[in-house]
């Protein structure tokens, strides 16, 4: 059992450099399984996801080295099957990347239920759907907890509508798509950043996708990919997050290796809320307020898809409001149960009431130390901020979640003045 201990109160101040972002690295790994070759893929985060996803591919007989300095090969050119049990596959989210890479390399796939963060149902409706436009059978067993999908005469391009603007849906459509004969076209796609990073990587190796990032993404059928060597895309959430703990702690952080454009819209809401914030070409710069600051204006805030105010950093600015002064309004607008880290700040005294789908938050001059809990990834990371704005000692326990997501998160915030010990405990008898 591992829990952080963080003492509080002191300003950030320094540079932290960002990583690459894990749910690009994810789906990248297992598009290296459509290709069939030799990929070297460089600006992976050590995150415990990217583990798991090499825990699965090496499973399926990919041999995978690690050549150092965030950078893995990967040769899935001996991998003859895509099928995994159920307890690899419950490890991260992303297992279900393994449908559309398996389907478009062998035709056949079977995997368990994916894992990932509970925020209540999380529906697969539209990989689904996806899949079956494509001429693929999809079983799901609700027994077993198996996932079957076979396209024995081969997958078809076709058009598929999504319902939703779903990231795992359009990446696992676009990897089934790839190697289909013929041309897909998928409508209402999602047009967040690892989009284009995952289309990117699939076109550096052969593939021929367009308009990723657009609404419309075309996916011309290729016969055979080749391995590339290819950098995944910093970690936008990542950068934000540390952005955020640095204007909760009234620190002068500057977070380096950023695409800035990728945060536009949390730059936008820091600047709202009074932030003095600074963008550079591939960096932000936080700038602390002055000892006779007011404290962070109130603001509103509600998530939606990219390129608007991302889920994944939900969390994140419920901290940062619950210090600014006056009443904030947090509507959560695409994961319905993503209030769970609710309890835990209030436990630090914040004063948050959740009505619907909009969390109500009164400012608070200062949050107090307390035990808490990770809940989820990003909750996670907001226990983190919450501990590191407050005087005296947090304990923040169930880090795995954390772990899963932020790589060297201790290293890289002691390296800008933070006090974060991460403890092994014995794990408690059952
Ligand atoms: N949805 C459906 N049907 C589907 C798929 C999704 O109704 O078949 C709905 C979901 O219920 C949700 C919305 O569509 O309301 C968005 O879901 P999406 O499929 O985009 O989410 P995901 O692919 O399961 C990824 C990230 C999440 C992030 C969301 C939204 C990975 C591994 N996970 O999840 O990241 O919150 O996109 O941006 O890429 C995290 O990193 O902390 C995290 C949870």
């Amino acid at each position: 059992m591992e829990k952080l201990y963080i003492k509080g109160g002191k300003p950030l101040q320094g540079v932290i450099e960002t990583g690459g972002m894990k749910n690009a690295a994810d789906p990248i790994f297992f598009a290296t399984l459509l290709v069939g070759d030799v990929c070297v893929i460089e600006n992976v985060p050590d995150a415990a996801d990217i583990r798991h996803a090499s825990e699965i591919l090496t499973e399926l007989g990919a041999v995978i080295a690690y050549m150092g300095d965030h950078t893995y090969q990967i040769d899935t050119r001996y991998v003859n099957r895509a099928n995994i049990p159920n307890a690899l596959a419950a490890k991260l989210r992303s297992s279900y990347y393994l449908l559309g890479a398996g389907l478009g390399r062998f035709g056949c796939v079977e995997t368990g239920y994916p894992g990932g963060c509970d925020f209540g149902s999380r529906p697969i409706d539209q990989h689904v759907k996806g899949f079956r436009a494509l001429g693929a059978t999809v079983e799901e067993d609700g027994v077993e907890c198996r996932i079957r999908c076979n396209a024995e005469e081969g997958l078809k391009g076709n058009s598929v509508y999504l319902d939703v603007p779903s990231v795992g849906a359009t990446i696992n459509i676009m990897l089934a798509a790839c190697r289909a004969n013929g041309t897909t076209v998928i409508d209402n796609a999602a047009r967040e950043p690892h989009i284009v990073d995952v289309a990117s990587f699939l076109n550096s190796c052969g593939a021929n996708i367009m308009g990723a990032g657009t609404p419309t993404i075309k996916i011309v059928g290729v016969e055979n990919l080749y391995g590339s060597r290819y950098a995944v895309v910093p970690d936008m959430i990542e950068a934000g997050t540390y952005i955020m703990a640095a204007a909760a702690t009234k620190g002068e952080v500057t977070v380096t290796g950023v695409i800035p454009r990728h945060l536009e819209s949390l730059t936008a809401k820091l600047l709202e809320m009074g932030v003095n914030i600074e963008e550079g070409d591939d960096s932000i710069t936080v700038h602390a307020p002055a000892p006779d600051a007011p404290p962070m204006h109130a603001v509103r805030v509600k998530t939606a898809f990219y390129p608007g105010f991302p889920t994944d950093m939900h969390p994140q600015i419920a901290t940062l409001l619950c210090l600014a002064g006056g009443e904030s309004k947090l509507t959560e607008s695409v994961w319905a149960n993503r209030f769970q880290y609710v309890p835990e700040l209030q436990r630090m005294g914040a004063k948050l009431t959740v009505s619907g789908s909009d969390l109500l938050i009164t400012g608070v001059p200062s949050l107090t130390p307390a035990n808490v809990r990770a809940v989820d990834l990003r909750a996670g990371a907001a226990m983190v901020i919450a501990a590191l704005a407050t005087e005296g000692t947090t304990i923040v326990d169930d880090i795995h979640h954390i772990l899963r997501g932020y790589e060297r998160i201790v290293e890289k915030l002691n390296a800008v003045g933070a006090d974060v010990r991460l403890v092994k405990l014995p794990d408690p008898i059952t």
